[in-house]
C-alpha cells in the first residue's frame, strides 16, 4: 500500500513526494528528527516529543516551520490516512534548501526549513514476541559528536554500530566512552542490581529519551529506587537485568552483553514489569 506522507504543507502519496538535493538535511545531515509511537491509534507521548523538538532547534537555531497545535494535527491526520493502529510517526525538520551547496547557514528569511513526516505501519508492536526473549548486544566504542543530546539526523555512526552487532550474530550495540556506556545506537540503556534501576545521568552525551523520562517516573511511582551513574560493560554483566528505552521499542529486555548472559540469559522481573507499567501508563494519556 502507497503511504500517505506530508511533506512541506502538503499530504502526497510517498511516490510523488520529493525534497531538493540542494536540501542540507541530504547535504549535511542538517537536521533534526523524532519518533513518536502510535499505539491503538493514538499518539504516546506526544507533548514530550513536541517539546524536545523544540529544544533541539533552539540548540542548532533553526526554525519552526510548524505550531505545536499544527505538528499534532499533522500527527493525527497521517494516522488516519494511513490507517495506522499501532506503528510509528517519523518527523524530519531540515534548515531547508538554499540556491546552493554552502557550508554557512542560509538566509532564514529566503531559506524556509523542510519538514517531513511519515508513518510506519508496525503491528503488534505493543506485543512484540522480542520482548518475551530478549534482546543480545556487543559494546562498541562510541565515536559520535559531542552534542548527543540534540536529536539530529546524524545517524551514520548508529547504523554502523547496528550493521557491527548484525555481524556479531547480535541485536544491537551498546556505545563506551571513557569505560562507560553512554546509550545504546537508538535506545537509552539501563541495567538493574539488587532491585537498584541504573542509567547514566542527562547531559550532552547522551539523547535525553522520553521513554527514559517516563520510564523513570513510573518506576519512582511503582516505588523502585532509581539511580543515575554511569557503569561499565562488567558492571552490566554482572547485574541481575539490563534493558534498554526508546519510542519504538518501549522498554526491551537485554540479555546478553558482548557474550556474557545477564540475569541468566532470561528476561528479568523488573523490565518486564516496567514494560506492562509502561505500556499501561502511557496508553492512559495518548492523544
Ligand atoms: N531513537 N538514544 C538514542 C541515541 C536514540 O536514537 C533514541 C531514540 C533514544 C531514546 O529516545 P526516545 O525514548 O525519546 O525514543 C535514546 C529513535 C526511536 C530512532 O532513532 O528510531
Amino acid at each position: 500500500m502507497t503511504r500517505t506522507v506530508f511533506v512541506n504543507g502538503e499530504y502526497l502519496p510517498e511516490t510523488e513526494a520529493k525534497v531538493s538535493i540542494f536540501d542540507r538535511g541530504f547535504l549535511m545531515a542538517d537536521g533534526v528528527y523524532e519518533v513518536t509511537s502510535v499505539l491503538g491509534g493514538k499518539l504516546i507521548d506526544f507533548d514530550g516529543h513536541a517539546k524536545r523538538l523544540e529544544r533541539s532547534l533552539n540548540e542548532l537555531d533553526m526554525q519552526k516551520p510548524a505550531e505545536f497545535d499544527d505538528l499534532l494535527e499533522i500527527h493525527r491526520k497521517l494516522v488516519e490516512l494511513n490507517g495506522i493502529e499501532e506503528g510509528m510517526i517519523y518527523l524530519q525538520i531540515t534548515r531547508g534548501a538554499p540556491d546552493d551547496r554552502d557550508f554557512v547557514f542560509p538566509d532564514p528569511e529566503t531559506t524556509r526549513p523542510t519538514l517531513v513526516l511519515f508513518t510506519q505501519n508496525k503491528p503488534g508492536l505493543a506485543a512484540n514476541p522480542v520482548a518475551e526473549r530478549g534482546i543480545k548486544v556487543i559494546s562498541v566504542e562510541d565515536i559520535r559528536w559531542g552534542r548527543r543530546d540534540i536529536k539530529t539526523v546524524q545517524l551514520l555512526y548508529p547504523s554502523m554500530g547496528k550493521m557491527m552487532a548484525k555481524k556479531a550474530g547480535c541485536d544491537d550495540a551498546w556505545m563506551v566512552e571513557d569505560g562507560y556506556v553512554t546509550e545504546g545506537t537508538s535506545n537509552n540503556a539501563y541495567i538493574v542490581k539488587d532491585g537498584k534501576i541504573i542509567t547514566r545521568g542527562l547531559s550532552n552525551d547522551i539523547l535525553h529519551g522520553i521513554t527514559r523520562a517516563a520510564v523513570l517516573r513510573f518506576a519512582q511511582e511503582a516505588q523502585m529506587e532509581v539511580v543515575e551513574r554511569a557503569y561499565t560493560i562488567e558492571e552490566a554483566q554482572a547485574a541481575d537485568e539490563a534493558f534498554v528505552t526508546s519510542a519504538s521499542t518501549f522498554v526491551m529486555p537485554v540479555v546478553e552483553i558482548d557474550g556474557a548472559a545477564v540475569g541468566g540469559g532470561q528476561v528479568g522481573p523488573v523490565a518486564k514489569r516496567l514494560r506492562e507499567i509502561y505500556l499501561e501508563e502511557s496508553l492512559k494519556t495518548a492523544i
